[in-house]
């Protein structure tokens, strides 16, 4: 079947080197798509088409034959191109805009875990901004504001001091610094304890669990600096024992995707659940309708399974027809950024040495870059995700971090340790 891929980053190339797997997809589209994904077998890239264009992405499944749409960012899901898709007739992976709540609104995420006891932070919300700053007042530090709408991973400020609560309140609220997601905000109980991310693939009734795996969201050495959109990402997550996920499923997968059915908007694609572990057991940080970013990365090269059947069944409502496999191996990325990303970036800059790195035995999904005059040239502040795996964690390490002294661009830096947790989980 012919199918059409919505995004351009790290994790839709790393999708789209998945589903040419397929011996079921004759031809994969890519919408925008990118210069990583171009190279790919039976892949065709559609870049004047962006993925919030509706009618274009209409257009393109009527003049492409397409069978099925997979759907990698959030923006629009939320914007609701599963149901424009749906409604014209064609198969798609992805929520609903009324599931993608579960993203699209923190309040409504906070409210749904509430009705359903799934275990999260403690939480109050606000529609007016001297009401969130009196709470503030009354609650004290730490404390987490979060903006109720999407804001591209940025909406969220942990303060440790009321200064900084204080002032995320007015910047979400008074500044409108992430326009109409800061209508409402939620301020919620900080939680303590180390993070991992778990992904369930739906059918709306049916859940499949995938591979643990956990990104590293800040951006220097150590888990400090400033928040970034993932500066590298591995799987296995040692922190998420047998135990521990057997946990997770029943306390938050099964009744989310029971909840959602039973309040009448199935939940039908990947869910993605940001967990705590705390000393007292998993809590839901956060939930996510798309695979994470760059943790894709590294699960779906683990993945057993060929992929297209089992996206299929989640918008077929077949899923309890399969069952995931993984292998046992550890799957590690590295982001190389562009110099002062998090912050601006330069754009523009010559990318060299990717083909060293893949003759070194690594993989390199494209996140952000672009052809300019034949050259391959950095697009982004996350430019490439440096993907090894092995059956050792810490020798897969080294060889990706040799490899990557192959690839060169103008202030190209990464993080150095990157799955610094899991060795020290490994080891002791
Ligand atoms: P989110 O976009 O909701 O995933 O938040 C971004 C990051 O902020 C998370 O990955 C956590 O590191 C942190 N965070 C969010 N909510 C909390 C919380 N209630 N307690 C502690 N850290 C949090
Ligand atoms: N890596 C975090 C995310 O995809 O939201």
């Amino acid at each position: 079947m012919n199918v059409l891929l919505l995004g351009s980053g790290g994790r839709e190339h790393a999708l789209a080197w998945k589903l040419v797997q397929s011996d079921a997809v004759s031809q994969l589209f890519c919408a925008p798509g990118n210069p990583g994904m171009a190279t790919l077998l039976k892949t065709t890239c559609l870049p004047a088409t962006g993925v919030n264009d509706f009618e274009a992405v209409l257009a393109c499944v009527r003049d492409h034959a397409i069978d099925f749409v997979v759907v990698g960012p959030e923006e629009p899901l939320a914007n609701g191109i599963a149901d424009v898709l749906n409604a014209a007739g064609c198969l798609v992976f992805g929520p609903s805009r009324v599931a993608a709540q579960l993203e699209g609104s923190k309040a409504f995420a906070k409210a749904f875990m509430a009705r359903h006891k799934i275990p999260t932070a403690s939480y109050a919300e606000f529609y007016d901004a001297d009401a969130a700053l009196m709470h503030l007042d009354a609650v004290g530090a730490p404390i987490v504001i979060k903006a109720d709408g999407l804001a591209a991973g940025k909406g969220v400020t942990v303060a440790m001091d009321l200064e900084t609560a204080r002032d995320a309140v007015n910047r979400i609220m008074r500044d409108r610094e992430f326009g109409e997601a800061g209508a409402a905000v939620v301020i919620e109980e900080f939680m303590v304890g180390e993070e991992a991310s778990i992904f369930a693939l739906s059918d709306g009734g049916h859940y499949q669990i995938l591979a643990s795996c956990q990104d590293h969201k800040a951006a220097r050495e150590g888990d400090t600096g400033p928040n970034t959109g993932g500066m590298g990402a591995y799987s296995p997550a040692p922190v998420v024992t047998p135990e521990l996920m057997a946990r997770i499923e029943a306390e938050v997968i099964a009744p989310t995707i029971r909840g959602m059915a039973a309040e009448g908007t199935p939940y039908r694609g990947v869910l993605y659940a940001g967990m705590m572990i705390a000393a007292t057991g998993p809590r839901v940080v956060e939930f996510n309708c798309r695979f994470g970013d760059p943790e894709t990365q590294v699960v779906l090269p683990r993945l057993k399974n060929d992929l297209l059947p089992l996206l299929l069944a989640c918008a077929k409502g077949t899923l309890d027809r399969h069952e995931v496999r993984f292998d046992d191996t550890h799957c590690v990325t590295v982001v190389m950024a562009s110099a002062g990303y998090p912050g601006s970036y330069a754009k523009g800059k010559a990318i060299t040495g990717i083909d060293a790195a893949h003759e070194a035995g690594l993989y390199v999904f494209h996140a952000g870059t672009r052809f300019e005059n034949e050259q391959l040239v950095t697009a982004g502040g996350r430019v490439l995700n440096v993907t090894g795996q092995g059956k050792d964690l810490e020798a897969t390490l080294a060889q990706i971090y040799a490899g990557m002294a192959h690839i060169h661009f103008e202030g190209g830096w990464c993080r150095k340790d990157i799955a610094h947790r899991a060795l020290a989980r490994l080891k002791a």
